[in-house]
């Protein structure tokens, strides 16, 4: 799944929803010669969700600052570091292998730093150190300006640790160095933080406390982007619904729909999409905010986890399945043409085969798009670990995952079926993957879609497709007028 898979400088990534979480890559010519460096390189992986993405994004522009440039060549970088995600065991053990590949160029190249940040950081802490003697820095999510002094003590041969997590850092005023860039997508981080209790979820301990970040400085962002050629942005945070930004001068407090506003004002050829929505939060201010602008995209992720009420009051996620039915009634009535997505955790403790059926349920009633799906993974120190046994067999969750997974090729079936024949507005985001006498690009709903390329388009232009054929993974069509 999507936490597999690292994306390193210089090379562009896409996250393609519509193959379930896969992540894959393009190489894209590497640009090394950037002038008034200080002949020092950094090379950086990241892991986990786009928060990690963007944050790698931040920490780079952190270390251009002070004269070290990018590398996608390992053996070349001076400091490597690894941004890390927690949120299930799988994607620590791949972290742990990539520190065993560093260790050995460190061995050959004395003098390389090796820095863990991210949750993984946030959550292990000094223990990285004493586990992983090879490990120089360990910063958590909320410390990454200190990476220069930190830095420049690994330089003498010191070890490194930042860990502290903080109310207020949302790093508004850091403009990000586009890392993994397609020159038309951009990640925009809007918030930082959790104050939600998902039983299950090790973000609130990772990331620390809720906070919201100063819109005017997101705005401006968003701006900067569209006048750089960029004509998507997506807006981050691990729930968007609860963004609150009190303008300390009047006291006047921006919610998450009135910055969806402000973001959509900017220009109407610069397209937004937002992640992650929780059911909880979401309002019906939201969706007619989103009904009201085109270029507000027409697509919300928004998490289930289960169908099953009980299960969820153990997950802690505070709605039960009525009223996440009922928000999904609301997106579709307000939204008719607005396309849904989801998160599921399959075989959560003491999941019942019954609770499991209404999650496979859901996913055909919501109608999703698409899902990431995963099996419960316990993960040290939150409440589920602490409260509840583990108690579904590996294989029992493996068998329920494949179930919503087989339940979900199937909808995203029905669900492409639908588009056959319908002509969507699509923004070009570059070649396809597979030829570059395609293009590729996404509709409003956020689904991709594959046409031949015809003479004077290129990305981040908008043209209309008419879909001809489908799979469960992605339309194909062809240059249209509406
Ligand atoms: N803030 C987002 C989710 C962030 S984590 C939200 O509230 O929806 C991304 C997804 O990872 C979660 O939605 C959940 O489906 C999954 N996840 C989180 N903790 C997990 C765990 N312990 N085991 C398995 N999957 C988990
Ligand atoms: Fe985790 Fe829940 Fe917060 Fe999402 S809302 S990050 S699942 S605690
Ligand atoms: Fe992973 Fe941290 Fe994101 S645990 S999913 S990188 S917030």
């Amino acid at each position: 799944m999507y936490d597999n898979n690292p994306t390193l400088v210089g090379i562009k990534k896409e996250i393609d929803e519509t193959k379930q979480g896969q992540v894959f890559f393009q190489e894209k010519p590497a640009n090394e010669a950037v002038e008034g460096g200080n002949g020092k390189h950094f090379y950086i992986e990241s892991y986990g969700c786009a928060m990690n993405f963007s944050d790698s994004e931040i920490v780079a522009s952190i270390l251009s600052d002070v004269g070290y440039r990018p590398t996608r060549q390992l053996e070349m970088a001076d400091l490597i570091l690894v941004n890390t995600c927690s949120i299930r065991e799988k994607a620590e053990e791949t972290v742990r292998q990539r520190l065993n590949v560093f260790s050995k160029i460190k061995r050959r190249k004395p003098g390389t730093m090796v820095g863990v940040l991210g949750c993984m950081a946030e959550r292990l802490k000094a223990k990285f150190l004493e586990e992983e003697k090879l490990v120089d820095l360990v910063i958590g999510p909320d410390a990454y300006r200190d990476l220069p002094n930190l830095v420049a003590g690994a330089e003498e041969g010191e070890k490194g640790i930042n860990v502290l997590l903080s109310r207020e850092e949302t790093y508004a005023d850091i403009s990000p160095m586009r890392l993994d860039d397609n020159g038309v997508t951009a990640f925009i981080s809007i918030m930082r933080g959790c104050d939600n209790m998902c039983s299950f979820c090790v973000v609130p301990f990772t990331r620390g406390r809720e906070r919201s970040r100063d819109c005017f400085s997101i705005v401006s962002e968003a701006r900067d982007l569209y006048e750089r050629g960029y004509r998507e942005v997506t807006l981050l945070g691990q729930n968007v619904d609860s963004y609150k930004w009190q303008n300390p001068e009047n006291e006047e407090v921006v919610n998450f729909a009135q910055l969806l506003e402000m973001v959509a004002l900017v220009h109407p050829d610069l397209r937004i999409r937002f992640s992650t929505s929780h059911p909880k939060d979401i309002t019906d201010e939201v969706l007619h905010t989103m009904a009201r602008y085109e270029n507000i995209c027409k697509y919300i992720h928004l998490p289930v986890q289960s169908g099953n009420s009980v299960v969820l009051e153990r997950m802690n996620r505070t709605y039960d399945r009525e009223w996440y039915m009922d928000r999904v009634r609301a997106i579709y009535r307000i939204i008719p043409e607005c396309a849904i997505s989801s998160d599921i955790i399959a075989g959560f403790c003491g999941e019942q085969e019954h609770e499991h059926q209404e999650t496979v349920s859901m996913v055909d009633w919501a109608n999703y798009s698409m899902s990431y799906m995963f099996f419960y993974s316990e993960r040290p120190g939150t409440l589920a670990a602490r409260k509840y046994p583990d108690d579904v067999p590996l294989e029992v969750k493996k068998r329920r995952l494949q179930e919503i997974v087989d339940k979900q090729s199937e909808v995203s079936l029905r669900h492409n079926k639908a588009d056959l024949g319908k002509t969507f507005k699509v923004l070009i985001e570059g070649d396809s993957k597979k030829s570059n006498k395609d293009f590729k690009g996404r509709n409003s709903q956020n689904k991709m879609i594959i046409f031949p390329k015809i003479d004077g388009l290129k990305p981040g232009d908008y043209i209309w497709v008419k879909v001809t054929s489908v799979t469960s993974a992605t339309l194909m069509g062809e240059v249209s007028f509406p």
